[in-house]
């Protein structure tokens, strides 16, 4: 190789580092606000819900999930974000509180409970779940979604949920990334 070739080369090499040095923090910030809540970082949140002593044993209730939502290169701060239902566990069990995604893992949509209280239905496709979230008839492709539960130390401690997303339509419960 001689000097002429040496200096090309050199400056090839050069020219596509100071390229790649411009290019990839180019794209982590342009692809940055595609990133949606319920990811991977949002996920390892607990929220504080209710005092444990507010839930009734074996009674259902759904509680909203607010949270900082961006859309696009928007951010929109406490905006709902979902909803979660919490069963409380007779004296001494393990879990002391279920807490279940209200997103239906057929199509997504909310979950409500039914008139008579016993069992979970789903309006847009019948989906139907009893009260430990098992389906009741063929329309949901998995048992709603269960969530990770936490109690906090005090005296009346408070139920912390960490809210996520899943895949819907799926026979298994797998993450939004
Ligand atoms: S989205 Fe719930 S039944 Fe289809």
């Amino acid at each position: 190789m001689n000097r002429r070739d040496f200096h090309r080369l050199g400056t090839i090499v050069l020219g596509g580092l100071i390229k790649l040095a411009v290019a990839v923090p180019a794209a982590a910030f342009l692809l940055n606000p595609l990133r949606k809540p319920g990811t991977a970082a949002e996920a390892d949140v607990f929220e504080g819900l209710v005092a444990l002593s507010q839930l009734k044993v074996g009674v259902p209730e759904s509680f909203g999930i607010v949270r900082d939502q961006v859309d696009a290169w928007v951010k929109y701060p406490k905006e709902p974000a979902g909803a979660v239902w919490l069963v409380r566990q007779p004296e001494g069990a393990e879990p002391a509180v279920i807490a279940y995604s209200a997103e239906c893992p057929h199509l997504g949509c909310a979950i409500n409970l039914a008139d008579d209280a016993k069992h979970f239905i789903c309006p847009c496709h019948t989906s139907a779940f009893d009260l430990e979230g098992k389906p009741q008839n063929f329309v949901p492709p998995r048992p709603m979604d269960r969530l990770d539960v936490e109690l906090s130390k005090d005296a009346d401690p408070m139920v912390r949920v960490r809210f996520q997303r899943f895949r819907t339509l799926a026979e298994e419960k797998i993450p939004l990334a």
